[in-house]
C-alpha cells in the first residue's frame, strides 16, 4: 500500500489528484482503513503486530501527503504569478477624454472674469413664476414679451424663463446689499430655429446693488469685461435702449475684434458688434426686494452666451451648438 501510494503521489500534479490518493488509502473506504477495520477478527498478538505496522504506514503516508500538498500549493502559486505578471514597460492604452462644449467654455470664461472682480454666482430655476419673470421686473401685463407667441407658458402663472433677469428678483428678495452676483443659465423663447435663433439659449445675468452705484460703474465694469474677452485694444460704446427693469437702459457694442472697426463681414461693415443689454436697476425692481431706494442703487446686464461664442469662434449658425456633432465640438479642445 505504501509503495503504491508513493508512486501515485509522485505522479499527482494538482490538489485534486493529491486528495484522490488520500481518499483511496486513508478515506472511510480506503485501503488502510479497511485493513484496520478487519482487525477485530484477529488474535490479540496479530492485532498488535498489524496495528503497529498499519499505524506506521498511515503516519508515513500522512507525512508524504502533507509534503505533496505543500509542493502543489507552491507550484500553483508559481503558475498564477507567471500568468498574472504584467509588463510595466508596456505603453498605456490611450484614454480618450471628452472636451468642453463651446457654450460651457464661454460661460466659464465670463464667470472667471466676474469672479475676479468679486462677483459670486447665483442660480435660479428654468421653470419660473410669471411674477419673477415679468411682474417683479416692472414688465406691464401688456408688454409684448409676455405674449404667448414670445414666451413658453407651462401654466397661467408659470413660464420657461425667457431671460435670466428673474434671478435678479430671487437675489434681491433673498440677499441684503451689498449684492454682487452673476447668474448664468438657460433661457427659452418661442423662436423658430434658424442660423441666429434658437428656442433655447443661454444668458449670463449680472447684478450689483450698493451705495452710490452709477452708470460710470456699469460702463467701467462692462468695458473691462469686453477687453478681457476680445483683447485690450477693444473699445466699447453704449447706445440708449429700453428695458422695463432698468432706467436708463442701454445696449453695449464692442469694436469689431476682426477688423478693428474698419468694417468687415462679422460687423456687417459697421465696425461695431452689439453684445449685451444693461442699465441702472429700476427703483420698482429694488422695491420688490424691500431695498431702500434712497440709500442704494445698482446696475444690471444680460449677455447672450451663444452670440458671444459665435463671434469669438467665428461660428455662423447657432444650431451647430445643439447638434453635438463631435467633428464640431472637438475643434474647441
Ligand atoms: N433681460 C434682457 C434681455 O433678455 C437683458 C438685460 C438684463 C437688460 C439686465 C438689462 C439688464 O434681453
Amino acid at each position: 500500500i505504501l509503495q503504491e501510494a508513493k508512486e501515485q503521489l509522485e505522479k499527482a500534479q494538482t490538489m485534486a489528484e493529491t486528495e484522490e490518493v488520500r481518499v483511496r488509502v486513508l478515506g472511510k473506504k480506503g485501503q488502510l482503513t479497511q485493513i484496520l477495520r478487519g482487525m477485530g477478527k484477529l488474535a490479540p498478538e496479530e492485532k498488535k503486530e498489524l496495528g503497529k505496522a498499519a499505524n506506521a504506514v498511515r503516519a508515513e503516508i500522512e507525512t508524504l501527503l502533507e509534503e505533496k500538498k505543500e509542493q502543489v500549493k507552491a507550484a500553483e502559486k508559481e503558475a498564477r504569478f507567471r500568468e498574472e505578471k504584467i509588463d510595466v514597460t508596456e505603453p498605456g492604452e490611450d484614454v480618450s477624454l471628452g472636451v468642453k462644449h463651446p457654450i460651457t467654455i464661454t460661460i466659464e470664461e465670463l464667470c472667471r472674469i466676474f469672479m475676479s472682480m468679486g462677483y459670486s454666482i447665483a442660480e435660479g430655476p428654468q421653470v419660473e413664476s410669471v411674477f419673477n419673470a415679468f411682474d417683479a421686473l416692472n414688465s406691464p401685463p401688456n408688454h409684448p414679451s409676455r405674449d404667448m407667441t414670445d414666451t413658453f407658458y407651462i401654466a397661467k402663472d408659470t413660464v420657461l424663463r425667457p431671460h435670466t433677469s428673474s434671478v435678479q428678483i430671487r437675489t434681491l428678495v433673498s440677499q441684503e446689499p451689498p449684492i454682487k452676483v452673476i447668474a448664468p443659465g438657460r433661457c427659452f423663447r418661442c423662436d423658430t430655429p434658424d442660423a441666429t435663433h434658437s428656442p433655447m439659449f443661454h444668458q449670463v445675468e449680472g447684478l450689483i446693488v450698493d451705495e452710490g452705484i452709477t452708470m460710470a460703474d456699469l460702463k467701467g465694469t462692462l468695458d473691462s469685461m469686453a477687453k478681457q474677452l476680445f483683447g485690450s485694444s477693444t473699445k466699447t460704446k453704449f447706445r440708449p435702449h429700453h428695458f422695463p427693469f432698468t432706467e436708463p437702459s442701454a445696449e453695449m457694442d464692442v469694436s469689431c475684434f476682426k477688423c478693428g472697426g474698419k468694417g468687415c463681414s462679422i460687423c456687417k461693415g459697421s465696425g461695431w458688434i452689439e453684445i449685451l443689454g444693461c442699465g441702472i436697476v429700476h427703483p420698482k425692481v429694488l422695491e420688490v426686494g424691500g431695498i431702500d431706494t434712497e440709500k442704494y442703487t445698482g446696475f444690471a446686464f444680460g449677455v447672450g452666451v451663444e452670440r458671444l461664442a459665435m463671434l469669438k469662434y467665428g461660428v455662423d449658425d447657432i444650431r451647430l451648438f445643439y447638434e453635438n456633432d463631435m467633428r464640431f465640438i472637438n475643434q474647441f479642445k
